[in-house]
């Protein structure tokens, strides 16, 4: 969901060599449909140039309290009374410290201060060195701010520019845009946890070789990232796929349908929404070689035999949880034709709630999708659209069926 779209946010920079992803976080804010005033420390400035700001803003970047192109010269007042919310990014540790004890010396900190604290939202990108996040004054403030109702967003972890490595960095522009996505987007399961499976199992014939299918796990990880953005606690349990993990998500990487199995039965427990997307292999073959399977010359082909795996979807709406309503499932049915008949009848066979179809070869692997929602009161049908805009709405829905 682009929740940013029409969003005019201040984006405020503190000193730090994070300045760096300011500009780009700029670029991506506005990229996505918000409106950006930048507001500069005297120190950011030594990091970055207003000129850049201003370019990537298209806006005049404010760095003083005292500018005279308001009318009122009262700039902490306009900005923020103005504003959706107010990002401080890079959040130095100097700027918390600040914040927290309520200074307001140049015109970010006494902006941050005089904002109407119910409706504009202050969210902080903390940036700076691993000891000096550590430090308990540190960890103090943080803990201050939040309970004073700052949003603190986490750090990043690794290389620093002082050549030191650890927790404190800033995160990256494209992290900070995904947690404001998230900050905006409507809460429709908060507290609720929710599960997903996602992707393609693999059933290994041999060291080398096994069977597999098509499924790319993008719908499955669309609908992660959805209900993390809705507010949820989110786990995927995915399967062989080379796709980035949503941020906030939990992830758990198995192989098989049997691991995918184990892994949900490990999981579930704590869930109160289970949604199967992943494409589990029917069928794996009833014995894996140790090493390859030859050729030997003879023309012969190697005999495989099956077995059935566990049906996941099923077992888990067959459990006492599902069945008194604590736990809501949905399966997903792949189909290539007559979509509502086998959707309604996997719906009734499996014993879900909800069941959506979608026709397998025009789906698998592409970016968008349309689904047929089928549950005890009929169909009703999502228009081909992406994945994450049918994600979105696929939360919605099931928020609404609790
Ligand atoms: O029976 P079919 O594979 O068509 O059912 C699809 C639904 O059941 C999907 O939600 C899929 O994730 C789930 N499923 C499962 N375990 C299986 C087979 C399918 O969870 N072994």
């Amino acid at each position: 969901m682009n929740t940013l779209a029409g969003k005019h946010l201040v984006l405020g920079l503190s000193g730090g060599i994070a300045c760096y992803k300011a500009a780009e976080l700029c670029r991506a804010l506005v990229k996505a449909g918000a409106s950006v005033q930048v507001v500069m420390t005297e120190a950011a400035e030594h990091f970055m140039t207003a000129v850049t700001m201003q370019a990537l803003s298209g806006r005049t970047v404010y760095t003083s309290q005292w500018d005279a192109r308001e009318a009122n010269n009262m700039a902490h007042i306009n900005l923020s009374r103005e504003a959706d919310a107010i990002v401080v990014a890079p959040a130095s540790a100097d700027f918390l410290a600040k914040l927290l004890h309520g200074r307001a010396d140049d015109l970010l900190s006494l902006m941050c201060l005089a904002r109407p604290i119910e409706s504009v939202p202050l969210l902080v990108a903390p940036a700076m060195n691993r000891e000096m996040w550590a430090n308990p004054a540190t960890q103090r403030n943080v803990a201050q701010l939040k309970a004073d109702g700052v949003h603190v967003l986490d750090v990043g972890q690794g290389d620093q520019a002082c050549g030191e490595t650890g927790d404190g960095r800033m995160l990256e522009a494209a992290e900070i845009l995904e947690d404001l996505q998230a900050f905006f987007a409507p809460k429709l399961l908060a507290g609720k946890a929710v599960l997903v499976t996602a992707g393609p199992t693999y059933e290994a014939i041999d060291p080398v070789r096994g069977i597999t299918n098509l499924s790319s796990g993008k719908m499955g990880f669309a609908i992660a990232r959805a209900a993390r953005q809705a507010g949820a606690e989110v786990t995927v349990i995915a399967g062989p796929v080379s796709l980035a993990t949503p941020r906030g998500v939990r992830r758990i990487d198995v192989r098989s349908a049997q691991d995918m199995f184990n892994a949900v039965q490990a999981q579930v427990a704590q869930a109160q929404i289970f949604i199967a997307t992943a494409a589990v292999a029917d069928w794996r073959p009833d014995t894996q070689a140790d090493q390859k399977i030859k050729k030997d010359g003879s023309g012969q082909t190697p005999q495989l035999a099956f077995i059935e795996n566990p049906d996941i979807l099923a077992r888990v709406a067959q459990s006492e949880r599902a069945q008194k309503g604590a736990l809501f499932c949905v399966g997903f049915a792949a189909e290539s034709h007559d979509l509502l008949a086998h959707a309604t009848a996997k719906r009734l066979r499996k014993q879900v709630p909800l069941l959506v179809g979608n026709i397998g070869p025009s789906t698998f692997g592409q970016d968008d999708n349309a689904l047929l929602l089928v549950d005890a009161k009929g169909a009703t049908e999502l228009p081909r659209a992406s994945k994450q805009d049918l994600a979105d709405d696929l939360m919605a829905e099931i928020a609404r069926r609790l």
